[in-house]
């Protein structure tokens, strides 16, 4: 049985080999990549520091942090993910950033590299696409987490797949993104992608995974978040903010 603290280990094999694919079967999340270092710019604006503490959680083949990246100057970024096919994806992609010091990356689950680190550690927590991937219990821990290293003012945000609230309307955008999958892949002739990322989807879309928004809320306002706000929503694609008090 999988206890709900587990992390799991979903992206490996083709779907981590060729996860540009993504850009074809859901252009939304590169824009949300976007989305999410637009977001941090403005922000940054307000914040009293120049020198600023960046973790990214599930940064995966490096697609946002290379939009974080854009703050080089006053962001130094600290990226996890647990994937090793992943991240030596991301060591390519994000080679520059490396060398120069501005970006490390660390293979480790994220609740235990978040438990590994001293409170009030980090200014900005940021990830896209990572957190729904997780179980229910999992994602609360390490929300709680978030909020612990987060200085205080400090902003947690997120792009990632929110599952709209209405189930019928939720189901409806699901059968879509299905159809989408089959034009895509089959265009390709790449039943064998097909296969993987529906079986992705169906993790997402199980009873202890799906991250159903207005509970997802409720449940950081609980943790302790304060200034949650839904900064866009488009069908499943949603960019959350929140601050710690
Ligand atoms: C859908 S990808 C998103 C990648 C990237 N953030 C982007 O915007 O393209 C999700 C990433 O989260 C990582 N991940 C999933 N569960 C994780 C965990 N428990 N700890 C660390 N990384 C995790 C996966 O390995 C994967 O690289």
């Amino acid at each position: 049985m999988i206890q709900e603290y587990t992390a799991e280990h979903l992206f490996q094999g083709p779907i981590a080999d060729e996860y540009d694919m993504l850009r074809q079967i859901c252009p939304a999340a590169a824009e949300m990549s976007h989305r999410v270092g637009e977001f941090i710019g403005g922000w940054m604006r307000t914040y009293p520091y120049t020198h600023l503490n960046l973790l990214e959680i599930g940064c995966g083949t490096g697609i946002t942090t290379a939009h974080l990246l854009a703050y080089r100057d006053r962001i130094e970024i600290v990226s996890v993910d647990n994937a090793p096919a992943m991240l030596a994806q991301a060591r390519q992609n994000l080679a520059e950033a490396l060398n120069s010091g501005h970006l490390h990356l660390i293979e480790n689950d994220a609740l235990s590299y978040l438990q590994s680190i001293p409170d009030s550690s980090f200014d900005i927590v940021a990830s896209a696409y990572a957190l729904h991937n997780f179980l229910d219990g999992y994602r609360s821990r390490v929300l709680e987490e978030v909020l612990r290293v987060l200085k205080p003012g400090g902003l947690f945000i997120n792009g990632d797949r929110y599952a709209v609230d209405d189930a019928r309307e939720h189901l409806k955008n699901t059968q879509e993104e299905v159809k989408g999958y089959f034009q895509v892949f089959l265009k390709m002739n790449r039943p064998d992608l097909l296969e993987q990322w529906i079986v992705h989807l169906f993790s997402d879309e199980s009873e202890d995974h799906i991250m159903r928004l207005q509970l997802a809320l409720d449940i950081m306002a609980k943790i302790g978040f304060r200034d949650i706000d839904l900064n866009f929503r488009e069908g499943t694609n949603a960019l959350v903010s929140a601050v710690k008090p």
